[in-house]
């Protein structure tokens, strides 16, 4: 995958923030509902979140009691997110940042008790690139926290159409993806303790999604 497109996916999601403000809407997904009931049956008390767009999940996250660590790349995305916690009232729990998960996590070695990613995984990312931000999150992940991820899969009806960009990586609209195979979540679960690898669909297509849910060891 080239940096061309890294920058191009950047640009595209820009534009798709200020286009469609909040186009995600302000409902939590189940993906998150169901990453909060791990979160607590842990006792965790601060949750990161990595591509958060403009917040549906991490602002419920911060409604449930969570202190909130959200990101993503799209500074629109998060300026989006911002004033939707100072309207709702919990921007005092939810801090945010403009970040490229291409690059290290800025927390500490084992700080953060619990790690949400919903569809950021499978964004343009290469198979190398997506083992690192795993490795990162591990990194920053206390021992026995758990790790909330989901991915659009080689099930779904975009995989193999579209423009290919190598890796498994097809974009369609502008919107480029890395459909996951089954061997991939087992290789980043190397290490981990894999919960479970649950099947579900999201919005139109309908998206075809896995949710895993793996403990850092
Ligand atoms: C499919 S959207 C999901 C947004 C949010 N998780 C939700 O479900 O409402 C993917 C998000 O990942 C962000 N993203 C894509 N590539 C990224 C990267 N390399 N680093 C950080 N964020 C990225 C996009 O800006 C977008 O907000």
């Amino acid at each position: 995958m080239s940096d061309d497109l890294g920058q191009a996916q950047h640009d595209h999601w820009q534009n798709v923030y200020e286009r469609s403000p909040h186009m995600y809407g302000s409902e939590p997904s189940a993906a998150a509902r169901h990453a909060a009931e791990q979160f607590s049956a842990g006792g965790a008390r601060t949750v990161l979140e990595l591509g958060a767009g403009h917040g549906r999940d991490a602002l419920w996250l911060a409604e449930q009691g969570f202190a909130v660590q959200a990101t993503d790349f799209s500074a629109t995305a998060v300026r989006q997110l911002e004033s939707a916690a100072v309207e709702r009232g919990i921007d005092d729990r939810v801090h945010t940042h403009v970040h490229d998960v291409r690059r290290p996590l800025a927390f500490a070695d084992a700080s953060i008790d619990g790690v949400f990613a919903h569809m950021l995984l499978c964004m343009a990312l290469s198979t190398a690139q997506i083992h690192a931000v795993v490795t990162e999150i591990g990194r920053v992940l206390r021992p026995g926290g758990p790790l909330v991820y989901t991915v659009r899969h080689s099930g779904d009806a975009h995989y193999g159409t579209g423009i290919s960009h190598g890796d498994d990586i097809y974009e369609h609209g502008g919107f480029a993806v890395h459909f996951f195979g089954r061997t991939l979540v087992d290789d980043l679960a190397r290490g981990w303790h894999l919960e479970e690898v649950h099947s579900f669909t999201e919005g139109e297509l309908p998206r075809r999604l896995w949710r895993v849910t793996m403990v850092r060891r």
